[in-house]
């Protein structure tokens, strides 16, 4: 029940616990009378992302009908047995105390990006409305390395080599500390159609898959896994997105291919060669004819005809018959068989 706005003062009372409350200056009177005081409804569905480095709460806005001010909200948290601390920019680097935002992103904070991964952190929230405000929602407590949603790995190059993959991307997020906190990675691949094959863990950002079929598309996803050793927690990832690539020849393709190529225009050539001495013995006749020149007689001849006094017959023979009986010194050089074995082995 209230007096009326003119006294500025209120006197309520609940129905149901019959109290009796006076409030001074109060200058939202219909609101005090529709939600008492600390009975503004809690945010709903109030919820922690932790993927990758974000840190973010978020939760359903508070919707007061007749309501002509904002409902704001206040977030705080606390470390394993610590009391309850303000969230902004002094604490945390983040202002999250009487925001009308429905989120408070931790990851947005500087310097320190949020909390520290491996802390044990507990949030509570509430809306707050002028002097009225809800109860607090407490959050489970959480470990950003324990409770993380590991995505898969960032910015995945391929490069397809010799009937091998190598594979090269970045780690999902940031580690501050890693002799206590690390990743490993997995790779699944697959010939396109063919059973799946997992290789893996490894700690490195470069992975060669080798011994792949030469001229092939094979498929493969990359997986990261987070290690915590201080726990023990194994936090395995997404897997990426499937990409398909193919291998190029391996050096013996190659030299199959040479050799191939080599023996192929060989062939080729052959039965060109074939063909055409079989045309040229089949149609003899016809070449001959078309090569024919008419007989003629040698020139000597023709000239000593014209004139047999001339001595030309003794001048052809002279030329021609001492010459053919010259010979050259021949020289014939062998090796003893095992002399030759020693040459070509130094060889
Ligand atoms: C809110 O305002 C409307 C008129 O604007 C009124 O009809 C309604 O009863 C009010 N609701 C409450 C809970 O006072
Ligand atoms: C984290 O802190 C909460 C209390 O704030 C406690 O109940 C919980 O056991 C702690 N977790 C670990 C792993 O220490
Ligand atoms: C936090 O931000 C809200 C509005 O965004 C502002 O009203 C408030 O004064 C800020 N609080 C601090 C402690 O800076
Ligand atoms: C974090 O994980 C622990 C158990 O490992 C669980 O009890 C806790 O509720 C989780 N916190 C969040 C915010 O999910
Ligand atoms: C955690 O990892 C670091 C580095 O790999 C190693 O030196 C250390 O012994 C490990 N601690 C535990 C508890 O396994
Ligand atoms: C993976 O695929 C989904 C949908 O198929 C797409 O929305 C997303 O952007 C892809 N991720 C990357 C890293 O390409």
């Amino acid at each position: 029940l209230c007096l009326g706005r003119v006294l500025r003062s209120c006197l309520y009372v609940k129905m149901s616990q019959l109290t009796l409350e006076t409030y001074q200056e109060w200058p939202n009177l219909d609101l005090i009378f529709i939600y008492p005081l600390s009975q503004l409804p809690t945010p709903q569905h109030p919820k922690i992302r932790l993927y990758n480095a974000e840190q973010v709460l978020s939760w359903e806005p508070v919707a007061l009908s007749n309501s002509t001010r904002p409902v704001v909200y206040r977030v705080q948290f606390k470390y394993t047995d610590s009391e309850w601390f303000m969230t902004d920019v002094m604490s945390i680097g983040v202002n999250c105390t009487q925001i009308t935002a429905t989120e408070c992103d931790f990851t947005a904070a500087s310097p320190s990006a949020g909390f520290p991964m491996d802390f044990n952190v507990t949030l509570r929230l509430r809306a707050e409305l002028g002097a009225l405000h809800s109860a607090w929602v407490t959050m489970p407590w959480f470990q950003h390395y324990r409770n993380v949603t590991v995505g898969p790995p960032e910015n995945i190059e391929v490069t397809p080599g010799e009937g091998s993959l190598i594979i090269r991307f970045s780690s999902p997020f940031d580690i501050a500390d890693t002799s206590t906190a690390f990743f490993w990675y997995h790779v699944h691949y697959w010939e396109k159609g063919g059973i799946q094959q997992v290789k893996g863990p490894f700690r490195s950002n470069s992975i060669s898959l080798d011994n792949l079929k030469p001229f092939r598309v094979y498929c493969l996803q990359v997986q990261a896994q987070l290690l915590w050793n201080k726990s023990n927690i194994l936090r395995l990832g997404h897997l990426s997105n499937t990409s398909c690539y193919e291998t190029m020849a391996d050096a013996s393709t190659e030299l199959q291919q040479v050799i191939l190529i080599s023996v192929g225009t060989f062939s080729l050539l052959s039965v060109v060669a074939g063909a055409c001495f079989f045309l040229v013995l089949k149609y003899r006749g016809l070449i001959k004819y078309w090569f024919h020149t008419p007989p003629s007689i040698p020139l000597q001849i023709e000239e000593y005809l014209k004139d047999p006094t001339q001595p030309i017959l003794e001048a052809l023979d002279k030329d021609s018959s001492p010459k053919d009986d010259v010979w050259d010194s021949v020289s014939i050089i062998s090796f003893p068989e095992k002399e030759q074995d020693d040459v070509l082995q130094t060889l």
